[in-house]
């Protein structure tokens, strides 16, 4: 099978490491990317026309990043019969319904095992479940960046030597703020929903809060309280839709939540006959998203037909669940909504989730600094 690579960053030039040696029966036979790289000699060019109208070429890795050009050029190698692997969450969270129901009508398959989890078999496993069992939630650590920074932080770390660290290790996104406001995690929680829930989650159909706002002093107030911060994504079944939002969660301190370290990842799935699993691994770096890349490329070399679950818009209901929120802003809060001071901060009552993200939005307008952690991301504190 001959392959094309689109962007020979961290993930591009990762696969292209590993299949170099041909080991896998498979040839990289073009390398797409705007710059002048010397040491790819011929593979490489800046015209997609040369891939898209070279019939040797077989699958397309696409590891571009971001919406444009990516979504174009994955659009036209699938017109163009082509198999498209992707580990671009943006684009595939955007375009779920649009390039699944394409790859469908040209013959090939679209395939994004990388999307999520960077390195860890985690879509492929959702899959696996979706197609004979009925999933109940999902949750998990999914930004490897912020939970560097929480872990850091909770050891005493500053937010901004911890996000200098971040990047410098290649997690980060190339705007950081995709990470630190949750809108990377988003996007891989409108892409796990969509395949565990059988259609399409919108990722702006998706409330995310992120930890920008975190400050030393809400960590203290948690660690008193015997309790840790991670940024969870979560999605489930409730009736007539699902539920799905990102947001800071306080897990107990011995939680597994609270082990993961670094820059892991770890997600957590609940369906009927299986009942719980986890799973955990390196959700960034260039070798582990690479090898899933590559897993994708050999499912496809033997033949195994891609899982297509339902792309039809499923609508997302947040009202219809409910947990405590720890607060903190100079506003001041709707009547009757704090129960307790935590700190600097206030534990709220229950409210909804849909109420919380509303709530929050009102406020961060006007209090950029207000920090806001949902209580409901496993055992209530
Ligand atoms: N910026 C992402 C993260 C990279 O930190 O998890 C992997 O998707």
């Amino acid at each position: 099978m001959r392959i094309a690579i689109l962007g020979y960053g961290v993930v591009g030039g990762g696969v292209h490491a590993l299949l170099r040696d041909g080991s896998l029966g498979m040839t990289v036979g073009r390398v797409l990317d705007r710059r002048v790289l010397p040491e790819l000699g011929p593979l490489r060019t800046a015209k997609i026309r040369d891939i898209l109208e070279d019939r040797s070429i077989d699958a397309v890795v696409e590891a571009i990043g971001g919406l444009h050009p990516a979504l174009d050029f994955v659009h036209a190698a699938l017109c163009a019969g082509k198999h498209v692997v992707t580990s671009n969450k943006e684009m595939v969270s955007h375009a779920y319904a649009e390039l699944t129901n394409l790859a469908s009508a040209h013959g090939v398959q679209l395939r994004f095992s990388a999307s999520v989890g960077g390195g860890i078999p985690w879509l492929h496993n959702l899959l696996r479940t979706a197609r004979g069992d009925r999933i109940r939630a999902l949750r998990g650590i999914v930004n490897g960046t912020t939970n560097y920074i929480l872990d850091a932080m909770g050891g005493g770390a500053d937010f901004g030597d911890a996000l200098a660290r971040a990047q410098a290790l290649g997690f980060a996104e190339a705007d950081p703020t995709a990470d630190l406001e949750g809108l990377d995690a988003q996007r891989k929680c409108a892409i796990s929903a969509s395949l565990a829930f059988g259609g399409a989650v919108a990722p702006d159909r998706v409330p995310a809060l992120g930890i920008a706002a975190i400050r030393k002093a809400d960590i203290e107030a948690f660690a008193a309280r015997g309790l840790a911060c991670r940024l969870m994504a979560c999605a489930g079944a409730v009736a007539a839709g699902v539920y799905a939002y990102v947001e800071p969660t306080l897990v107990d301190a011995g939680s597994l939540e609270a082990q993961v370290k670094t820059n892991h990842n770890c997600i957590f799935l609940t369906a009927e006959a299986l009942g719980d699993a986890a799973f955990y691994g390196q959700g960034a770096g260039r070798f582990p998203t690479a090898q899933n890349v590559v897993q994708d490329l050999l499912d496809i070399r033997d033949g195994l037909p891609a899982s297509v679950p339902g792309t039809a818009p499923i609508p997302v209901r947040n009202g219809a669940i409910s947990h405590r929120y720890y607060i903190r802003t100079r506003l001041p809060l709707p009547e009757g909504l704090a129960r307790e001071a935590w700190g600097e901060g206030v534990a709220t009552n229950p409210m909804s989730v849909a109420e919380a993200h509303a709530l929050a939005s009102r406020i961060r307008a006007e209090d950029a600094g207000a920090f806001f952690a949902g209580m409901g991301g496993g055992k209530q504190p």
